[in-house]
């Protein structure tokens, strides 16, 4: 597969079928994406990967502590509200365009909170990961992680698999420290569903725009 094939075929998946991952396909992804830049080769990233009766497990106890009304939030800045323009706009496109897609109405509490609670069972991925990193490092390292991610869903899609990247498990890392046994010295960043995905399902079909180069690069030439 073309690096380009792999870019613009990699798109955020919200339904995942049951077929099996093998475990060694998610260690060949794995193994490839550790080659990733990072600034002196830190190699700050920290993963924890969970399968079967794991990710089961995790899942369970995510939306258990939800229910129990304990969701005490991300570790980190998400985002820094209120959100800027033009990005704000953004964000409400790919909010209408998904929302619309699943037939979830403006102001339908209920839907929202339905879809919300999908990101904890992976959207039925398989295979759920969890990348953390040590609370010790800057942003220069959260930049490491983010190009490492970048590269497992790439090589995801090499191996035949499709991916959806999850801030809203940092929403839980109490529970998730707890389940998968994390040191208090790291956060939790964000959680990675792997697994095959139908791109016809909907909302699997969801293509997000892009803005022109003309919005964000800026040439200079002499
Ligand atoms: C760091 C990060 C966290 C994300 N968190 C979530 C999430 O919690 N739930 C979700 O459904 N999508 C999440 N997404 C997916 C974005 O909504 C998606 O990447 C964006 O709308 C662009 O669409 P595309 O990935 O299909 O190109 C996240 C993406 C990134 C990069």
């Amino acid at each position: 597969m073309k690096v380009s094939d792999a870019i613009l075929s990699r798109r955020s998946m919200r339904v995942f079928k049951p077929d099996p991952v093998p475990e060694e396909k998610i260690r060949r992804i794995i193994e490839v994406s550790k080659r990733a830049a990072s600034n002196v080769n830190l190699q700050p990233w920290r993963l924890y990967v969970t399968m079967g009766e794991a990710r089961k497990r995790l899942s369970a106890a995510v939306l258990a502590s939800l229910e129990a009304g304990e969701s005490p939030g991300p570790e980190y800045s998400v985002y820094k509200r209120p959100i800027p323009e033009p990005y704000r706009s953004r964000q409400v496109a790919v909010g209408k365009a998904l929302y619309g897609m699943l037939n979830i109405p403006k102001g339908d509490a209920e839907g929202m909170s339905r879809q919300h609670k999908r990101n904890y069972v992976f959207f039925d991925a398989p295979v759920g990961l969890i990348m953390t990193v040590d609370r010790a490092h800057g942003h220069g390292q959260w930049l490491d992680c983010g190009a490492f991610l970048a590269n497992l869903m790439l090589m995801a899609r090499e191996e035949g698999l499709h991916t959806c990247p999850q801030a809203a498990f940092a929403n839980h890392h109490p529970t998730i420290r707890r389940e998968l046994k994390i040191p208090d010295n790291e956060i939790v960043i964000c959680g990675l569903a792997i697994g095959h995905a139908d791109e016809n399902d909907v909302p699997n079909n969801l293509i997000t725009e892009r803005a022109p180069l003309e919005d964000f690069v800026a040439w200079h030439r002499a």
